[in-house]
């Protein structure tokens, strides 16, 4: 079983960007730990991070024929703008869970709109890296 783990925009500046909302994580130390979680284990991860939204569509895309059965997603700022997204991962028919590393319900009234969450399994938000830990749990027991 491949679950994709895909974290968008600035998510690469993790660990140096403020720190005191995103945590002091960088995307090597969530990574590396989530690989640690699926070893011994018939689940293999693949990671993919990028800033540009085409590239994360086209990976979306890459799904209907990679083996992928499971995605997990921060889609930081483009939760909040991007439909082209959304109608990736809606074409991919692929479940999915959205994570968020702080509670976006509590901050600007621009964060508090997801064109992902109606059409995920659940969404995590909020509680940090250990978000991406649960998100993964979770998937290992669909
Ligand atoms: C985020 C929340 C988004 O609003 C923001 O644009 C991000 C990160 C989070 O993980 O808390 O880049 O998705």
């Amino acid at each position: 079983d491949n679950i994709l783990i895909i974290h968008g925009p600035n998510l690469n500046l993790l660990g140096v960007r403020e720190p005191e909302v995103y945590g002091g994580a960088t995307l090597q130390d969530i990574n590396r730990n989530l690989s640690e979680l699926v070893e011994n284990t018939e689940f293999k991860l693949d990671f993919f991070q990028s800033n540009a939204e085409s590239a994360l569509i086209e990976r979306i895309q890459l799904t209907m024929n990679d083996g992928t059965s499971f995605i997990i997603i921060n889609p930081a700022a483009y939760t909040h703008t991007s439909i082209a997204m959304r109608d990736a991962i809606a074409a991919v028919k692929l479940p999915f869970i959205e994570v968020h590393l702080s509670n976006i319900y509590s901050r600007e009234s621009f964060r508090q709109h997801s064109y992902f969450s109606d059409l995920a399994i659940g969404v995590i938000s909020g509680l940090g890296a250990k978000g991406y830990e649960l998100a993964l749990k979770y998937a290992m027991t669909y």
